[in-house]
């Protein structure tokens, strides 16, 4: 029998992880910030999360885990292919990020996105309980807040876009734009990370279909719809703790040791993705090299590069890039033993990448766009220290909240390279008073305030979220 929800999130990936035990293959919760923000209202409510469990084919039965109800969507390696690969990321995260990347358009893609939307409004519809409150998250599921609202009037529909959403002209490009601008239409609160974005929404409301808007409420068919900003964030409490573990800090002390004990190690952590500016912020250090202004082994680079999307030929064609540069960095300016840029195309555990932020003196977080980037605000929650210091680029969302970072241009290489430089040379006490202000800042704008804002505006009474 479906168990019925009052709180019901769906969002493309299900919260867990399947991992191999010696009692076989279980589920384990993952670690993100938003799962953590989301379980205690998840669980006060007996929520159900709706997405999908990774692999394709047949879905396994719905399960419970830690007090929450995950309730989990099939994908055939077709979908996979055309709706997950095709549609969201070679489509719609090419043209929202700015169109960094030429977004490909294609009329099959687009209809797997169709199918696999109505599958999950569907699975939201049946778990969903008379008047219950629905959280759609992110662009793999735009069209779900106007299916699910024809199929369940009744419900209260939030949706919340964690990357960014473009100026009207960049958003034209997109074929069935219209049926994406009426999926979106269908929640009662449409929430983004910048108020900008929010902007670009009601004005294209406006722009396609003529709607009629104030302030941020939108007039919809007799309904009214609200744009509203919600910057994501962190679970600062856990990062801190994470980072002042004994163990942790042992580890950090390693790693140092390990990279040779030098001056200034400079760190790099992302997906391997072309939003992330790796490449620019690779030639930013070999130019620094070149120039004499950084040497080997006073300063090394260590850049993290999640696996991602692997599929998509723009992914591949990035790592090919990528990892030329730190070749091409290493064969310059190494020497035996003793590498310029250690290249890592891993993944870690929150405690070793924990350990990685208190070790490293330099942060680089140089996207060309991006939502909000939370590694920018893992690593100043990390600096319990308060040592380190944050390039941070002004095309980040974050850089909205986090203006005591060193800023930057991504598109302007000596910017890049500037910044990079005064961080190198900060003095300690500066360094220190810049981390304080963004620390201060992420205490009370962590990810629990950030669901609780969401959800208050969207009138889910006593919201208890972490
Ligand atoms: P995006 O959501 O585009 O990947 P964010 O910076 O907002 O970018 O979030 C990335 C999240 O993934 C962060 O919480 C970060 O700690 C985590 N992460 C990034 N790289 C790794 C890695 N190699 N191993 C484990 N977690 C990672
Ligand atoms: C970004 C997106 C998320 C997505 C994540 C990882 O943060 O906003 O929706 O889940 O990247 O990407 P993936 O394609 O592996 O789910």
């Amino acid at each position: 029998m479906t168990v019925r929800s009052s709180f019901v999130v769906v969002a493309n990936r299900l919260p867990v992880d399947e991992v191999s035990t010696p009692e076989g293959r279980q589920w384990r919760r993952s670690p993100g910030g938003l799962v953590t923000a989301l379980h205690p209202v998840l669980a006060e409510h007996q929520g159900t999360w709706v997405g999908w469990a990774g692999g394709t084919g047949a879905a396994p039965e719905p399960f419970d885990l830690e007090g929450i109800r995950l309730h989990p969507v099939p994908l055939s390696a077709e979908e996979l292919e055309r709706y997950y690969e095709g549609q969201s990321n070679a489509t719609i995260w090419p043209l929202y990020h700015d169109a960094v990347e030429t977004p490909a358009y294609k009329r099959r893609w687009r209809e797997a996105y169709r199918l696999v939307n109505a599958r999950f409004a569907e699975a939201a519809a049946d778990v969903a309980a008379e008047g219950a409150t629905v959280w759609v998250q992110d662009y793999q599921l735009q069209l779900v807040p106007a299916m699910l609202r024809e199929l369940r009037p009744d419900l209260r529909i939030g949706f919340f876009l964690h990357i960014p959403f473009p100026p009207i002209e960049l958003f034209m490009q997109m074929p069935f734009r219209t049926e994406i601008l009426r999926g979106l239409l269908g929640a009662d609160l449409v929430g983004f990370q910048q108020r900008l974005a929010a902007q670009n929404f009601v004005r294209l409301a406006r722009h396609l279909l003529g709607l009629r808007y104030e302030g941020q409420m939108i007039q919809v068919d007799g309904r009214q719809v609200k744009a509203g900003a919600f910057p994501i964030s962190i679970d600062t409490k856990e990062m801190e703790r994470l980072a002042e573990d004994p163990a942790i800090q042992a580890r950090a002390k390693q790693i140092r040791e390990e990279l040779g004990n030098p001056k200034t190690i400079i760190l790099g952590v992302d997906r391997l993705d072309y939003t992330k500016g790796i490449e620019l912020r690779l030639k930013a250090f070999r130019e620094l090299l070149a120039d004499g202004k950084l040497t080997v082994p006073d300063a090394v680079m260590v850049q993290v590069a999640t696996p991602s999307r692997e599929r998509v030929e723009h992914y591949q064609a990035l790592r090919v890039k990528v990892e030329r540069e730190v070749g091409r960095i290493n064969g310059e300016f190494g020497r035996v033993g003793v590498p310029a840029v250690h290249y890592l195309h891993q993944s870690y555990s929150r405690s070793e990448l924990a350990a990685m932020y208190v070790a490293a003196d330099v942060m680089m977080v140089t996207p060309l766009r991006d939502g909000m980037n939370l590694v920018a605000k893992e690593y100043v929650a990390s600096r319990a220290d308060q040592g380190g210091a944050l390039v941070l680029s002004e095309f980040a969302g974050a850089a909205t909240e986090l203006r005591q970072a060193f800023l930057c241009n991504p598109h302007d290489p000596d910017a890049v390279k500037d910044a990079l430089l005064r961080a190198v040379h900060v003095e300690k006490p500066e360094a220190r008073r810049r981390m304080r202000v963004m620390q201060r800042h992420l205490r009370s704008h962590d990810v629990g305030h950030w669901a609780k804002s969401f959800l208050s505006e969207l009138g889910v009474p006593d919201t208890e979220a972490a």
